[in-house]
């Protein structure tokens, strides 16, 4: 089928999978120009299939030529619908990936589930033995919580009042005042069930309990901080306490690997145009301004850049991991480096629907936000008839 993006609010419907292909294929060969890391060997990514997660894997298979297993939930492709653009890259992936002569195996389900954490432990325990790096990359609305079985919904909300600021419709470049009410106790609660370290912990444990956790092994999870301007409605929103929760679980899970010399690590990373963060209001205006400062003072990273940074020049540059006073790893630093944060403060207070093309980059995120569906990628035929029924080699 011919496949055009179809766009309904913060998703695109469809996606296309010669241009996931390409994306992945760009973001290998990105971490292949960058040189080789004395990195991990044997690695589990949970949320491998997009962003943060996707790049993760990708650095581990060809920056450091690891073993990889991904787990991830999205929507295989039927006769006629294209699947999920998380599918169609982890095929893509895989297809590269056993090309280069690397194991890749990939679960598709519910990573929140029992069922998958013992599917995924099998499998490690089967073909890999142990592993020495565990990514926990995952962005989610819901948890079915696998012990009581209540279904958590997280939301996007301010803390102990209304809050109200500039956002736009990255779609049409309208610029327009949002307010959002404050959150309920429960709403908190609910969002730290979510995307809160509790599911990090279990993954861990279990993990540890079945002596599939390598000597040494590490453990990272991503978080976010960003600017006062989207303070409200982050960090100090309930996603805010929810990353505070996954923060002080590091220390919990170091705490429990003492004995295999392990440890447990949480990357502040950068704003970046993904799935989760599109539908979260005021970012897509602040990413649009700091994309264009940034670019303009050759600072720019996409996931790919961030997360090879990261291994490079943080996790595996053979000193010690440098973190701040709080225990986190930092590769937000360009993004909120005081220069660059100055004039992203500058430009909000001008941005509105008429000036926002030139001050911000708003072409840069529409392009992004395409590229997440695998479109608008240099040397895809769009127009070509293609095959939606991708598989993936080795899924479970
Ligand atoms: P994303 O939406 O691109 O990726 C989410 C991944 O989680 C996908 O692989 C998806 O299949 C998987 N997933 C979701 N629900 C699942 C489930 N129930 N079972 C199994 N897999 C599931 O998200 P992104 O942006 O890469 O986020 C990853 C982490 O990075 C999150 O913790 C996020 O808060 C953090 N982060 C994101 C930033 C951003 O600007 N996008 C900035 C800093 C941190």
């Amino acid at each position: 089928m011919i496949i055009e993006p179809r766009m309904r609010g913060f998703i695109c419907l469809t996606s296309h999978p010669d241009g996931c292909e390409q994306n992945v294929k760009n973001q290998i060969k990105y971490v292949q120009s960058k040189g080789a890391i004395d990195g991990p060997k044997k690695v589990l990514v949970i949320g491998a299939s997009t962003g943060f997660g996707l790049a993760s894997r990708i650095t581990s298979a060809f920056g450091s030529d690891a073993a990889t297993i991904g787990v991830f939930f999205e929507k295989p492709p039927t006769e006629g619908k294209t699947a999920s653009p998380g599918w169609y890259n982890s095929a893509a992936f895989e297809k590269q990936a056993h090309q280069a002569g690397l194991y890749a195996k990939s679960i598709n389900g519910d990573a929140f589930s029992n069922e998958i954490k013992n599917q995924t432990l099998a499998l490690i325990k089967a073909d890999l033995g142990q592993v020495d790096l565990i990514i926990y990359s995952l962005a989610s609305p819901v948890r079915q919580h696998p012990t009581t079985g209540v279904l958590h919904r997280s939301t996007l909300k301010p803390i102990g009042g209304a809050f109200s600021n500039k956002t736009v419709d990255f779609h049409t470049g309208k610029v327009s005042e949002v307010s959002i009410e404050p959150a309920t106790e429960e709403d908190i609660a609910n969002t730290i069930q979510v995307m809160g370290g509790e599911d990090w912990a279990m993954w861990i444990d279990q993990l540890k309990a079945a002596n599939l956790l390598a000597p040494g092994a590490q453990t990272v999870a991503y978080s976010y901080i960003g600017p006062s301007v989207t303070e409200a409605v982050y960090r100090k929103g309930t996603i805010g306490r929810a990353k505070d929760h996954l923060e002080a679980t590091a220390f919990e899970i170091t705490d429990s690997l003492k004995d295999i010399d392990g440890k447990a690590y949480v990357s502040v990373n950068k704003a970046l145009v993904t799935q989760a963060s599109s539908a979260i209001p005021v970012i897509p205006l602040y990413i649009s301004l700091l994309y264009k400062i940034m670019k303009a003072e050759g600072l720019h990273e996409g996931c790919i850049e961030q997360i090879q940074r990261l291994f490079q020049a943080r996790l595996y540059s053979g000193n010690a991991v440098p973190t701040d006073d709080k225990g986190r790893i930092r590769i937000d630093d360009w993004e909120m480096r005081d220069d660059v944060q100055a004039k992203v403060a500058e430009l909000w207070k001008q941005a509105e629907t008429e000036n926002l093309g030139e001050l911000g980059d708003l072409a840069g995120y529409k392009n992004d936000f395409l590229n997440l569906f695998g479109f608008a990628f240099e040397g895809v035929d769009y127009d070509a008839e293609t095959n939606e029924v991708v598989k993936i080699e080795s899924i479970a």
